[in-house]
């Protein structure tokens, strides 16, 4: 358990994969020398339709504060009604906004704290700090494939009354995906315990067997499951920033309400309608990292190295010392993620990028073993 910031000061920022240009001048790289294996997006950049649409972008209007259009867009992919979607300027800024939000008001008896499946990503704990409010774990079991145990992550729902549980799913860094009938046992002990139970689906458009979650918003825990959905990932908009929430409109109008206006700007609004038009890109991109991810096990095996089994676009990888292979592999100008700042400094996170780059990342660790 991480103990609360009552301050409602931030104590420690969580850590971020991707590249500081500060870094790279520190250690005289060039920014096109170097690959980043550090943050984990589509390995296809973003569509070819999405260049072209920026083109006509009038940069001398403010941006539509609803993001009508692209809403619309993302209610017919999902079959749902615009006033169920809340887009943000990246899936983080709808972390925050779903922290502060719940946790100044917890609803129906829950508590002001923050529920979270560790190791995961860092954000979720966070924002819960930020708002002063308690950060309580379910932490998997290693031994055991970095599984949680269930029952006792709703019976922890039931009896501490989290007002938010974030699941990452699939998780970062694990890669551990959980199904359907999983997820809807921890969405009814949310349901019953008055916690908004929010599912960061941000990787699952890279899981080959994965379930549609929309399902939860139907049925009877609707008003209890926050679905985010992170266009960053799925269409490599890094550098624009893109996510939504699909929710209860009763949730996105609480979450709307606090989002400041003109959040999503222009240039990422018309780069995720361009995307979205795009309908063969994911399944492109799903396949690409299927066969890096084959390519890439193989030969960190053979290396002796230990790559868990991951559903998602990214692989957690055993290797002793992750800060000192962070080091190594910098210096030859590939940026890989040192797990440490997940409590596993034993580990690095490659983030799957197309096989070329893949084979780049091979050579150099081979070369480094040898
Ligand atoms: C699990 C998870 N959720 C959300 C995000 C944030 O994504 P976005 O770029 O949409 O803010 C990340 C980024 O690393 C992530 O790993």
């Amino acid at each position: 358990m991480t103990e609360p910031n009552l301050a409602g000061q931030p104590t420690a920022r969580p850590v971020h994969g991707g590249i500081r240009p500060a870094q790279l001048r520190e250690l005289g790289l060039n920014p096109n020398d170097v690959l980043d294996f550090s943050a984990s997006v589509s390995p296809l950049g973003p569509p070819r339709g999405v260049w072209e649409a920026l083109q006509g972008v009038d940069l001398t209007a403010y941006p539509d504060p609803e993001c009508l259009e692209l809403k619309e867009a993302l209610a017919q992919l999902h079959g749902l009604e615009s006033d169920h979607i809340l887009v943000g300027n990246g899936s983080t800024e709808l972390i925050h906004l779903l922290a502060r939000s719940y946790l100044s008001q917890p609803v129906d008896g829950a508590e002001r704290s923050v529920l979270t499946f560790s190791p995961t990503y860092g954000e979720y704990s966070g924002a819960g700090l930020l708002e002063g409010a308690k950060v309580l774990e379910v932490t998997a079991c290693r031994e055991a494939g970095f599984a949680w145990d269930l029952g006792r992550a709703a019976e922890t729902i039931a009896n501490s009354k989290p007002a938010l549980a974030f699941l990452c799913n699939p998780n970062n860094p694990t890669g551990v995906y959980l199904g359907r009938k999983n997820v809807l046992v921890l969405a009814q002990a949310a349901a019953q315990s008055g916690t908004l139970l929010v599912v960061d689906e941000a990787y699952v458009n890279f899981v080959e067997e994965r379930w549609d979650a929309t399902y939860l918003l139907q049925g009877s825990v609707r008003e209890s499951v926050v679905l985010l959905r992170s266009m960053t990932k799925d269409y490599a908009l890094t550098g624009l920033r893109l996510g939504y929430a699909l929710a209860s409109p009763e949730v996105v109008s609480r979450l709307a309400r606090l989002q400041p206006d003109w959040s999503v700007n222009s240039l990422a609004q018309v780069a995720g309608l361009a995307a979205l038009a795009d309908t063969v890109y994911l399944s492109t991109a799903r396949r690409t990292v299927g066969e890096a991810r084959d390519f890439l096990v193989e030969n960190f095996q053979r290396m002796g190295f230990n790559p868990l089994p991951s559903a998602a676009n990214y692989l957690l990888v055993e290797v002793g010392d992750g800060s000192v292979w962070r080091e190594r592999l910098m210096r030859r100008g590939l940026f890989v993620r040192d797990c440490a700042s997940f409590g596993l400094p034993d580990c690095i996170r490659i983030g799957i990028r197309a096989m070329p780059d893949c084979r780049r990342l091979v050579e150099a660790m081979t070369a480094e073993v040898e």
